[in-house]
């Protein structure tokens, strides 16, 4: 059995500001003004400063202290369980942050924290590093944060600080950042033999001093025998969500179902697609969320065949379909929704047509949501649903149907993008879990079951070319049954018309 131990006060690599100060009482003064002024503020919200937000014991806004040192015991305890470790008695697992990215000159790109790092620390800050040390039986989780710099913060806000950081995310110590290599040149020391943890295929692309400082760790060591990839381990728990996470996964996904209502009411003949993507933008935002999860397609006629359509810049012409593919990032947690509708209100035949065959398979499949079938098990299921319904509307015309190869290629013009994927903290989540094994308790997936008919598609009869459609939505996967998390998104043909007839 893996124990925390408990948390030390004092540390040896502490490097408290007054330990450096001269002797001159005009500038101690400042420092002190200066350090009582940081006092008040942490690098991120926390109850203190943001009651509205967070409870006492939270480190990040739904999630506590207690669950972030679950999750690290958890890491420690598959780190040790893992077989290749068994005869060494020494692991140490390295996890780091993001960095800051540049835009252009001086302006960074809005920071989004390394989601594995976030998931282990709730530390949101950048250039940071989580060092979990873990023996026979203990473990310790030490984490690295960028120091008090008066300049920096003048410009970029408060940073935490070492001691802070410590009491806010309850790991068991923690430094200055520019304290990690000696940390490890110590470990290196101290260890006759180890196991080390670090994601040498996918570090996260930056310019993040910890890289370089742990590649040198590793070139230098040829102790370490063993360097092997966290990163599956860390998905697996990320797959199944907690309770805390179900509630934050319904309330992204509920607040994006919200402002998809609000975009469609904002919807009519000749808006531009910007217009309905700052609709969205602005929807979400007032419900809470801090940004989009990705950049949204806001696609309309043809434009919604181009499955990443992004440039969201055209006007939307009376009749014709608008594709909308959006999500939003509330508390680290993701949604992702896709909705078609009548830009003016009203579906024409053709459309509705189309728009009712993609309705049932998307039903059909939401029905299948269970721990008999996997993601992939779906994918086939969705063909196998698809193709008679397309046959019998003869979008798909029988001369193709006879010849198996020219079928199967217009299936895939037709539909061209999977049936779904893992969905949580990261919106294509735990890319490393194979789509192969079933559905479990816990797991939030996507169903999003697509119809593309270009306008250049000659083989389809002319009334469907230029639609494009998908209907996207968030599943919870339970031992009740399926959870659609986005149902107050109104999907059906008579509810939207409906809906935007009201408007
Ligand atoms: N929005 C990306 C996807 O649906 O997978
Ligand atoms: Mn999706
Ligand atoms: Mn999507």
């Amino acid at each position: 059995m893996l124990v925390l131990k408990p948390l030390r006060k004092v540390h040896k690599f502490c490097s408290n500001l007054f330990d450096r100060l001269p002797g001159c009482t005009k500038e101690l003064l400042m420092r002190t003004c200066y350090q009582q002024q940081q006092n008040r503020h942490f690098g991120q919200p926390v109850h203190e400063t943001h009651p509205h937000l967070m409870g006492m014991d939270e480190v990040t806004p739904g999630i506590t202290r207690a669950e972030y040192q679950q999750r690290r015991l958890r890491l420690a305890t598959m780190v040790q369980e893992a077989k290749t470790q068994q005869s060494i008695k020494h692991s140490i697992v390295l996890i780091p942050s993001a960095t800051k990215v540049i835009m252009t000159n001086d302006i960074p790109y809005t920071f989004r924290q390394n989601t594995d790092f976030l998931y282990m620390s709730g530390f949101q800050e950048p250039d940071s590093m989580l060092v979990i040390l873990i023996s026979d039986c203990d473990f310790q989780a030490v984490l690295f944060v960028p120091k008090h710099d008066a300049d920096r913060e003048l410009w970029d806000g408060p940073r935490s600080g070492d001691i802070k950081a410590l009491h806010l995310t309850g790991v068991s110590e923690s430094y200055n950042s520019d304290e990690l290599e000696k940390f490890l040149y110590n470990y290196c020391k101290n260890h006759k033999e180890y196991a080390v943890w670090y994601n040498t295929n996918k570090p996260i692309k930056s310019q993040h001093n910890a890289h370089s400082i742990v590649d040198e760790f590793l070139k230098q060591n040829n102790k370490t025998k063993f360097v092997q990839n966290p990163l599956p381990l860390i998905e697996q728990m990320r797959l199944i969500k907690s309770t805390a996470e179900i509630k934050l996964m319904t309330q992204t996904t509920q607040m994006a179902s919200k402002a998809f209502i609000e975009v469609m009411r904002a919807s009519k003949p000749n808006v531009n697609e910007s217009f309905l993507y700052a609709k969205m933008d602005y929807e979400c935002r007032i419900r809470g969320a801090e940004f989009l999860a990705y950049p949204p397609v806001v696609a309309g006629g043809d434009r919604a065949n181009v499955i990443h359509y992004t440039r969201n810049n055209c006007l939307i012409n009376d009749g014709e379909l608008v594709l909308m593919d959006a999500g939003c990032e509330y508390h680290g947690y993701t949604s992702d929704i896709t909705r078609t509708w009548p830009v003016s209100g009203k579906f024409t035949k053709a459309q509705r047509l189309l728009y009712e065959c993609v309705l049932e398979v998307q039903e059909a499949l939401l029905g299948l949501c269970t721990p008999q079938y996997s993601l992939a098990d779906l994918y086939k299921h969705m063909f196998d649903l698809l193709t008679p319904r397309l046959l019998l509307m003869n979008v798909i015309p029988s001369e193709v149907s006879k010849d198996e190869h020219m079928l199967t290629k217009l299936l895939r013009e037709l539909c061209p993008h999977d049936v779904g994927h893992y969905l949580g903290m990261d919106v294509h989540d735990t890319a490393s879990i194979s789509k192969r094994i079933k559905l479990q308790p816990g797991m939030v997936v996507t169903i999003e079951p697509g119809l593309y008919v270009k306008s250049s598609n000659t083989v389809v009869p002319a009334q469907f070319r230029g639609i494009g459609i998908r209907i996207e939505d968030n599943v919870l996967i339970t031992d009740g049954g399926p959870v659609v998390l986005t149902r107050d998104c109104p999907k059906h043909p008579d509810h939207i018309e409906t809906l935007m007839a009201s408007s």
